[in-house]
C-alpha cells in the first residue's frame, strides 16, 4: 500500500502507557542486534525513523510508530532484544519483563515478527521465544535476517544462511505441527 505518512509516536516501558489500541499493531522481537529496528525502517519505508546501531542493546523501550497508508492506519512496535546486549543484567531483566507483559497484554496486537539471525546456528533463546508465542496463541511470522551477510564464523568458514535456516526449521518442526510463515530479508 502507498505510505502516506509515518511518525514516531512515543516510547514507554509499560503496556498501560502504550497509545490507545485504536489500530492493528505489529511488533518486532528477537535477539539484540538481529535487525529489529532496521526492519521497522524497511516496513515503514524510512531510513532512520527507528534508531539502529552495530552495538547490541540499542533499543531499550517499547517504541510505537504510526504508519498511515491508503489501506488504513497501522502501528509498528520496536522492542528491546533478548540475549547478549551492552547493558547491565538488571536492565536486560526489566526489558524481558515488560516485553512479556506487552506481548500478553496488548489487545490490538495483530501479529509478531520474530527475527532470526540467519548467520548463526539455531539459538535456544529463539526457539524458546517461538515456543512462548505458540503457547500464548500469538500469531507469529518468522523473519530470517542478514541472509546477505557473508560473515566469517569461528572456524574460518563463511556463515551459511541456508544451512542455518534449514537447521532452525528442523528444530521447530519437532514441536510445531506446521511451520509458521517465514520471510527472508
Ligand atoms: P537492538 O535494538 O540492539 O536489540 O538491535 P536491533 O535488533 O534493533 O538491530 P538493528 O536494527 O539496530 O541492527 C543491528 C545491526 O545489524 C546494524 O548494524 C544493522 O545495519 C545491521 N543489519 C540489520 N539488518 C541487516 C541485514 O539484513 N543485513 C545485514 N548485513 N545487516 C543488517
Ligand atoms: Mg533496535
Amino acid at each position: 500500500a502507498i505510505v502516506k505518512s509515518v511518525r514516531f509516536m512515543q516510547a514507554c516501558v509499560r503496556v498501560k502507557d502504550c497509545p490507545p489500541p485504536k489500530h492493528p499493531e505489529v511488533a518486532v522481537i528477537g535477539r539484540s542486534n538481529v535487525g529489529k529496528s532496521s526492519l521497522v525502517n524497511m516496513l515503514t519505508n524510512r531510513k532512520d525513523i527507528a534508531k539502529t546501531s552495530k552495538n547490541p542493546g540499542k533499543t531499550r523501550t517499547i517504541n510505537h510508530f504510526e504508519m498511515i497508508t491508503g489501506d488504513g492506519t497501522w502501528y509498528f512496535v520496536d522492542l528491546p532484544g533478548y540475549g547478549f546486549a551492552n547493558a547491565p543484567e538488571e536492565a536486560r531483566r526489566k526489558w524481558a519483563e515488560f516485553t512479556r507483559e506487552y506481548l500478553l497484554g496488548r489487545p490490538n496486537l495483530l501479529s509478531v515478527m520474530l527475527l532470526i539471525d540467519s548467520t548463526v546456528k539455531p539459538q535456544r533463546l529463539d526457539l524458546e521465544c517461538l515456543e512462548f508465542l505458540g503457547e500464548n496463541n500469538i500469531p507469529v511470522t518468522v523473519v530470517f535476517t542478514k541472509v546477505d551477510k557473508k560473515r566469517k564464523v569461528k572456524s574460518g568458514k563463511r556463515a551459511n544462511p541456508e544451512e542455518n535456516v534449514e537447521a532452525f526449521c528442523r528444530e521447530v518442526s519437532e514441536y510445531w505441527d506446521e511451520l509458521p510463515p517465514m520471510i527472508f530479508t
